[in-house]
């Protein structure tokens, strides 16, 4: 488990002032040229919720869509993802988050879960928690049960689990912020 942790840990890639100057930017890609870590990844994951009843994985766009997928398709359950404003063609909901400067939204398709379902959400990494925290209304809103928010990784400093409320949150390794 650990051995698995580290070697997660280990093919993040972490840039220097990307996109901006002063940021720290943690870049998957890396962790996805390494087959083992990434299988790890997913089997880290699979091996937790396999047993959970979960119906839904929803996704992030656009990083959940890497991990999302494959969780889903190992447990189970379909996967929905949720978009950035105006690429969803059919009827969507949406849900506002709050960015350093102004906002930002989320879009889920309108009949894609049914009130009841339990769902997993998935992204690679919280920072602030605005995105997962729209994430989470946004099923909420239509009577889904979150039963988890995932993801690989956590910048604890930025202390977004505050923003999950009492929302639990599985986290595979820190960065620094
Ligand atoms: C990044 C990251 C998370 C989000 C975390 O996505 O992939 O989705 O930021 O930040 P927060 O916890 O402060 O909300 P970004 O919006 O940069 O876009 P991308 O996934 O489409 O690259
Ligand atoms: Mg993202």
């Amino acid at each position: 488990q650990d051995l698995r942790l580290a070697r997660i840990s280990s093919a993040i890639r972490v840039i220097r002032d990307f996109p901006k100057p002063g940021i720290l930017f943690q870049d998957i890609t890396t962790l996805l040229l390494d087959t083992k870590a990434f299988k790890d990844t997913i089997d880290l994951f699979v091996e937790r919720y396999k047993d959970k009843e979960i119906s839904v994985v929803a996704g992030v766009e656009a990083r959940g869509f890497i991990f999302g997928p494959p969780i889903a398709l190992a447990i189970g359950a379909k996967f929905v993802p949720l978009r950035k404003p105006k690429k969803l063609p059919g009827k969507v909901i949406s849900e506002e988050y709050s960015l350093e400067y102004g906002t930002d939204k989320i879009e889920m398709h309108v009949g894609a879960v049914e009130a009841g379902e339990r769902a997993l959400i998935i992204d690679d990494l919280i920072a602030t928690g605005g995105t997962l925290g729209a994430a989470i209304r946004l099923l909420e809103r239509v009577g889904v049960h979150v039963v988890e928010c995932a993801c690989v990784i956590e910048l604890p400093e930025l202390k977004g689990r505050e923003r999950l409320g009492e929302k639990p949150l599985f986290v595979l390794v820190s960065g620094e912020a």
